[in-house]
């Protein structure tokens, strides 16, 4: 029998649990909620229904609530050598602080997703990291689009992606470690060479607040009457959006150039510009591929998600304070920006997007292109830690 930790008690957290308890029946799940409030309703769920549902295109899987064991003790959550976090990238700080004194070299601890920067966060954090200590991986996406059904006891997941990417501290752990999670995910795990690879191969960091910025800046304060009459998020992407997101990915191409450049030897190969990624990533789900926003207006993928909403007297308004701008700015965007900085690269338009939008948000980052903001302390940008020239980067 094996123990494996599972952090996180949101959507993501109830699809991994159910994957896992379906592919290997000898696993149990330890799930660490510090939150005391989520803490007891899952509990209280999982005690009253003998079985965990996990719906896929319609079939349904039951696996035994009885091989979840909830707690909110970090030692006994870092008993289990695979420690999985499946929550936001704000409340990887947390998790970790709250797990750090108990983890050794035989624990292995995943951030699925990573985001960006957490190789900064973690050794911050851990110190040990990429020495004697754990082993840290980070998964570029979440493998699932998925949403819970009933708290505690059923999840439905609407798509699964075929293949995720990741990276690792050590980096020589990669290949054993893509190995292990391939199994425990089934499906095929892409090993990135380096951290600092997953950090810029984070698309969402463009396309969330690019898209916010770009298209709905204008829109902020109109009155949707209904809610059918809310735009789509995605597929609103005209020719002048896909021009400004095309030059934000540009940016990030620029950051890849000049350090391999610098570095030979060192080599970035799964940052690719935006519309590359949408081919690979979607594939025959887009329809039309004459250019990027025909690629975005055309992805079936694309069709259903609408811009985030809040409810006012008369309808409905763009809803700024979301994870596209609260998670994709700090964990992201910052991120890249401060990766620029410190190799020296202009970014003129990814700064634009985050000084407009960190203010709608009431964030401080940039002052004049520059990482001097008083929110920047809140961000994973490698200056926070210190870190501000290419070789630290790489180290
Ligand atoms: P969620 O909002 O459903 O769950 C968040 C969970 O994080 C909470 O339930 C709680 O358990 C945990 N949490 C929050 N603050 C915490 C703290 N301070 N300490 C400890 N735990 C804390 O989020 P969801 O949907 O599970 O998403 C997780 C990540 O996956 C996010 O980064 C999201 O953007 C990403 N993602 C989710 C997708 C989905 O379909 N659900 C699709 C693609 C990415």
């Amino acid at each position: 029998m094996s123990w494996i930790t599972v952090c996180g008690g949101g959507n993501g957290a109830h699809a991994l649990i159910g994957t896992l308890l379906l592919r290997d029946n000898r696993i149990q799940i330890r799930l660490y909620l510090p939150i005391e409030e989520e803490r007891s309703r899952f509990a209280e769920a999982i005690s009253c229904q003998p079985s965990f549902e996990l719906r896929v295109t319609g079939k349904v899987y039951s696996v035994a609530s009885k091989r979840i064991h909830v707690t909110a003790d970090p030692k006994e959550a870092a008993r289990s050598s695979v420690i999985i976090m499946v929550v936001p990238a704000f409340a990887h700080e947390p998790i970790l602080l709250q797990l750090a004194p108990y983890l050794t070299k035989e624990n292995t601890i995943a951030a699925l997703p990573a985001r960006s920067g957490l190789e900064y966060q973690a050794c911050d954090i851990l110190g040990k990291v990429g020495q004697n200590g754990c082993v840290l991986v980070g998964f570029q996406t979440l493998p699932w689009a998925c949403r819970i059904k009933e708290f505690g006891r059923s999840v439905i997941i609407h798509g699964t992606k075929k293949r995720v990417g990741a990276a690792c501290l050590p980096k020589k752990e990669i290949g054993e470690k893509a190995k292990i999670f391939s199994t425990l995910l089934g499906m095929d795990v892409i090993p990135y060479r380096s951290m600092l690879e997953l950090s810029l191969a984070n698309t969402g960091q463009l396309i969330h607040p690019g898209i916010m910025y770009s298209v709905f800046r204008n829109r902020r304060t109109e009155v949707f009457p209904s809610e059918d009459e809310v735009p789509l998020f995605y597929a609103s992407v005209d020719g002048e959006a896909a021009e400004f997101l095309s030059r934000m990915s540009d940016e990030v191409l620029t950051i890849k150039d000049t350090v391999e450049q610098e570095r030979p030897g060192f080599k970035i190969p799964s940052v690719v510009h935006l519309s590359q990624w949408l081919l690979d990533a979607y594939g025959d789900d887009i329809r039309g591929t004459a250019n990027l926003a025909r690629m975005f207006q055309s992805n079936q993928g694309y069709q259903t998600l609408r811009v985030p909403v809040k409810k006012v007297d008369s309808g409905y308004r763009v809803n700024v304070k979301v994870r596209y701008l609260t998670e994709d700015l700090p964990f992201g965007l910052l991120v890249t920006k401060g990766i620029a900085s410190a190799v020296g690269v202009e970014t003129p338009t990814i700064d634009e997007v985050i000084t407009k939008t960190s203010a709608w948000i009431g964030k401080e980052y940039l002052i004049n292109g520059r990482l001097i903001g008083r929110d920047v302390i809140t961000t994973r940008a490698p200056q926070r830690y210190g870190i501000d020239s290419l070789e630290g980067l790489v180290r």
